[in-house]
C-alpha cells in the first residue's frame, strides 16, 4: 500500500488525478472503475479541468461504477448514474454507452450482476478503480463480513451506511433504499490498480482500520494490504490516528514511485 498524506482534500485529489491522467496517455482506451459519493468529486473535477485546459480525452475510455441502489430509476435524484452524468460524464467527452452502472432496477438482480461481472471481463477488466471508503470501512457497498472474494451481487446497506448516506435523500434515513448491487470485494481485488480517496476526522477510524488493522472482513478495505498496487490518498484529518504517519511521510518522500 503506498500512503498519501496531504494538508487538504484538493490536493490528494490532485494527485489521484494525475495518476488517472498518466493511464489515460498511455493507454487512452483504458477502463476505468468509478465511485459516487462526496469523497472523489474534487478528483472529477480535476479531471474535468484537465479535460477543458489540457486536452484529457476520454472519448475511448469505458467505466463501471462500483455500484448502484437498487430499486432506484437512473432518473431519480439520488441515483448513482445521475450522480455520474452530473458531476463528471455531462462534462468531459467520454462516450455515454461506454459508461457501465450497475441498473437499480433490473427485474432479475442475480442475472444482472452476472452480466456485469461478464461486461468487466469482456473489456479486459478495470485497469484503475476509484474507491471512497464507508466510515464502517466499506468499499463499493461491501459491508462489514462481507466475503472477500465476493463478485458484483445484491447488498444489504449497514445502519451506519443508511445515516451517513441519508444526506443524499434529503436527510431522511427512512428514504435510503436498504439495498444495493454492489461490485463485489474479490471484483474490486481484480482491478490492476486501486486509488483510494479519504478525507476527514469521521473516515479515521476506518483508515487506521484499513491501514494499521489487521487484515479483517470486519474492515472490508484492509483487504487492500493484499493488493499489490494500492494508492491511499488521505488529508491530514483522516490520517490523524495513524502510528507511522512520519513513516509513511517519509516514504512518500523517497518519491520513488
Ligand atoms: C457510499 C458508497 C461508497 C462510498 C462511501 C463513502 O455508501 N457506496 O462507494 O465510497 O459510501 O461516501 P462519501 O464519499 O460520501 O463519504
Amino acid at each position: 500500500m503506498e500512503i498519501s498524506i496531504n494538508k487538504d482534500s484538493k490536493s490528494a485529489s490532485l494527485k489521484a488525478a494525475k495518476l488517472v491522467a498518466e493511464l489515460i496517455s498511455k493507454k487512452p482506451d483504458a477502463v476505468l472503475g468509478l465511485a459516487t459519493g462526496g469523497t472523489p468529486l474534487e478528483l472529477y473535477d480535476e479531471l474535468v479541468r484537465m479535460h477543458k485546459n489540457d486536452g484529457l480525452d476520454f472519448s475511448k475510455v469505458k467505466s463501471f461504477n462500483l455500484d448502484e441502489y437498487l430499486g432506484l430509476p437512473a432518473s431519480d435524484p439520488a441515483s448513482y448514474r445521475r450522480f455520474m452524468d452530473e458531476n463528471f460524464f455531462d462534462k468531459i467527452n467520454i462516450d455515454k454507452a461506454n459508461t457501465f452502472i450497475p441498473d437499480g432496477l433490473a427485474k432479475d438482480a442475480r442475472a444482472h450482476c452476472a452480466e456485469y461481472e461478464e461486461k468487466i471481463r469482456a473489456m479486459g477488466g478495470i485497469d484503475l478503480q476509484v474507491l471512497g471508503i464507508g466510515a464502517d470501512g466499506h468499499i463499493g457497498f461491501n459491508e462489514p463480513l462481507s466475503s472477500f472474494s465476493s463478485r458484483t451481487g445484491v447488498r444489504v446497506l449497514a445502519p451506519e451506511t443508511l445515516k451517513d448516506n441519508a444526506r443524499f435523500f434529503g436527510g431522511d434515513e427512512n428514504k435510503v433504499p436498504r439495498l444495493a448491487i454492489s461490485m463485489g470485494v474479490g471484483t474490486i481485488m481484480d482491478a490492476r490498480k486501486i486509488v483510494l480517496l479519504a478525507f476527514g476526522k469521521s473516515k479515521s477510524e476506518a483508515v487506521e482500520g484499513m491501514i494499521e488493522g489487521p487484515v479483517s472482513a470486519f474492515i472490508v478495505a484492509s483487504i487492500l494490504q493484499f493488493h499489490e498496487s494500492a494508492h491511499v490518498f488521505i488529508d491530514e484529518d483522516a490520517a490523524y490516528r495513524l502510528t507511522r504517519k512520519d513513516y509513511y511521510k517519509w516514504v512518500e518522500n523517497a518519491n520513488v514511485f
